[in-house]
């Protein structure tokens, strides 16, 4: 499986969640046997190439991919969850999207000091939610020096505007 390979797996739908947005749903790719396990496999090979010693995935999608590349790579798994999920004191962040604004959370226990920590989600698209997840996790202790993403939509700058914050990024399809 190459990323070429995965890109006709994944589908468009018009004018979800919002009018105007063209929504990259991966549910597809999930759902083709060799898709998602050459998605992982693809990813996982990024992961040891960054040398992180744990994954820290965004709710809801990113847990799906990065939750699997961690038991790939026998790596520990941080949940990034969305408010109100988790039954200890919380560090907590606010961000905005392509479509609305959210909060993110994480328990600062699951992090650990100085751990180097490679982030992980789906998609990124303006980088709203990477951003806020890298902060939080840095915020928390964690060494947060990657982010890597099954799609880039690299005309909403996302990229970008994690560089600029001194995140290295990479995708496996633009
Ligand atoms: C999607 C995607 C990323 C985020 C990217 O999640 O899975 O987390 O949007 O957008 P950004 O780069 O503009 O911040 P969504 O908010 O749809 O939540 P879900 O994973 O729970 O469906
Ligand atoms: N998250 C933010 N923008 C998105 C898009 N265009 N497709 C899928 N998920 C998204």
């Amino acid at each position: 499986m190459t990323p070429e390979d995965l890109k006709p797996l994944i589908r468009t739908i018009p004018d979800f969640p919002k009018p105007g947005i063209l929504f990259r749903d991966v549910t597809t790719l999930m759902g083709d046997a060799r898709g998602f396990a050459g998605a992982v496999e693809l990813l996982a090979e990024k992961v040891s190439a960054c040398g992180g010693e744990a994954i820290a995935g965004i709710e809801a999608r990113g847990f799906i991919f990065g939750a699997a590349v961690a038991a790939r790579l026998g790596l520990g798994f941080i949940p990034v969850r969305k408010p109100g999920k988790l039954p200890v004191p919380v560090l907590a962040i606010d961000y905005a999207l392509e479509y609305g604004t959210d909060t993110l959370e994480v328990d600062p226990d699951a992090v650990g000091e100085g751990r180097r920590v490679v982030l992980m989600d789906d998609l990124l698209a303006t980088g709203g939610t990477a951003l806020a997840a890298a902060e939080l996790l840095r915020r928390a202790g964690g060494d947060v020096r990657e982010a890597l993403f099954l799609v880039d939509l690299p005309e909403l700058g996302g990229a970008a505007r994690l560089r600029e914050a001194g995140i290295a990024v990479e995708a496996l399809i633009d």
